[in-house]
């Protein structure tokens, strides 16, 4: 890596972290400031009509305060991971777009490492599981069964596949995302060790009480380290060996950048590793509300290019989380079609499963998607 590089990676890691580590002050702007400017504009009179208003203005910053002792120790923790010694003072400022990302994924947090997010991971992710393991029944045959998920967030359904004996690798672009998977795999060796308040910005007038804005969730509900090792402790004494520890792997960067067809001339010598090495290496990939984020047939073709000739893709997901992405604006009908011309041929498909993404389950706006499940066999090479 040339001066410049390192110098451009600094600055990408340092923001990310410095959106973490002064999260609290972005909180303080968004969510009391214009609360007390709204309440300093009224009338004495219209103030009494609503005498609680300023105390929960104080919970509020209660609440920012806890979140700012959580976020502060992922920047500390991963800053120290990426032998970053600087001061968080003299990081790269974040900007408002990185503090942004950082409140969004404090809810993805909600939604794959909490109690509170339960109910709608398992919408998608039993499917998901039942079907893999109606295909690979034996447990411990399944180290040998290489499983890639793309767009692997927080980190959770890699954890997952790994409880249920995968070789599995996750994958994924965004730094908020890695930093706080590496944290929850890494740094996390208790459970429900951290509360966190990641409703704050969940408007007051969407909710029955306003009490619903400031309840904490706990994270994460399972350490991945303590449910490694009491798995392995299990073991011990048996026939059986299902080498836990060694299963999970997670790659940061582009999934089409990484695992792509043919030679990368922009990637860097560890990405083009990665590139070499996949082609045609995987017996599974699993895809969870991966598709519409990204470029969809130079996904499909990348899915393609790393499984193996039958191997199974299994994906999960509405067409678009959110309207306007989806810039080739394909149909369900159109997505099919798409899928079997780029080389596979579907063995199982189920449309309209109901499902929400990071909701608050007390909010009065729900969105729910109707989401398409299926899993296809890889026909050709395309
Ligand atoms: C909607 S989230 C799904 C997260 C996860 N599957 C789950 O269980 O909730 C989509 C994820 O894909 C990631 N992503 C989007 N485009 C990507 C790409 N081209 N390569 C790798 N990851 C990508 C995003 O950073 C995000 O974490």
């Amino acid at each position: 890596m040339d001066s410049q590089d390192a110098n451009d990676e600094y600055k990408a890691v340092t923001s990310v972290l410095s959106s973490f580590h002064n999260f609290h002050s972005f909180q303080l702007k968004q969510l009391v400031t214009p609360r007390l400017r709204e309440f300093a504009a009224l009338s004495t009179q219209d103030q009494e009509l609503i005498p609680w208003y300023k105390k929960h203005t104080e919970f509020l910053q209660q609440c920012i305060d806890i979140n700012r002792e959580f976020c502060q120790t992922v920047a500390d923790k991963i800053g120290g991971d990426w032998g970053i010694d600087d001061s968080p003072a003299d990081w790269s400022a974040a900007s408002q777009e990185q503090f942004g990302q950082t409140q969004a994924v404090i809810l993805r947090l909600m939604r794959e490492w909490s109690d509170q997010g339960e109910l709608e991971r398992k919408v998608s992710y039993d499917l998901i599981i039942s079907h893999l393991n109606e295909m690979y029944p034996d447990k411990v045959g399944r180290k040998d069964v290489k499983v890639l998920v793309p767009g692997c967030g927080i980190g959770r359904l890699v954890f997952e596949l790994v409880m249920q004996g995968y070789w599995t690798q996750g994958n994924n672009s965004d730094h908020h995302a890695l930093f706080l998977s590496n944290f929850i795999l890494n740094h996390c060796q208790f459970p429900h060790n951290y509360s966190i308040f990641p409703f704050l910005a969940t408007s007051a007038s969407s909710s029955t009480k306003r009490q619903n804005q400031i309840r904490p969730v706990t994270i994460p509900d399972a350490s991945p380290t303590a449910e490694i090792i009491s798995a392995m402790e299990k073991e011990r004494g048996t026939e059986v060996k299902i080498p836990f520890d060694e299963l999970m792997s997670i790659t940061a960067g582009s999934f089409t950048d990484l695992y792509g067809p043919g030679f990368n001339d922009d990637a860097n010598s560890a990405s083009q590793e990665i590139r070499s090495q996949s082609q045609g290496e995987f017996d599974v990939v699993v895809t969870e509300s991966f598709l519409n984020d990204s470029s969809v047939i130079d996904s499909i073709r990348t899915i393609n290019n790393v499984l193996k000739q039958g191997g199974k893709w299994i994906n999960f997901g509405p067409l678009s989380l959110r309207s306007g992405e989806n810039r080739l604006d394909l149909s369900r009908e159109d997505l099919f079609e798409l899928v079997t011309k780029l080389g596979f041929e579907f063995t199982t498909k189920q449309s309209d499963i109901e499902s929400t993404y990071c909701e608050d389950v007390r909010s009065l706006d729900s969105v729910i998607y109707k989401c398409d499940f299926w899993v296809c066999k890889k026909n050709n090479s395309v």
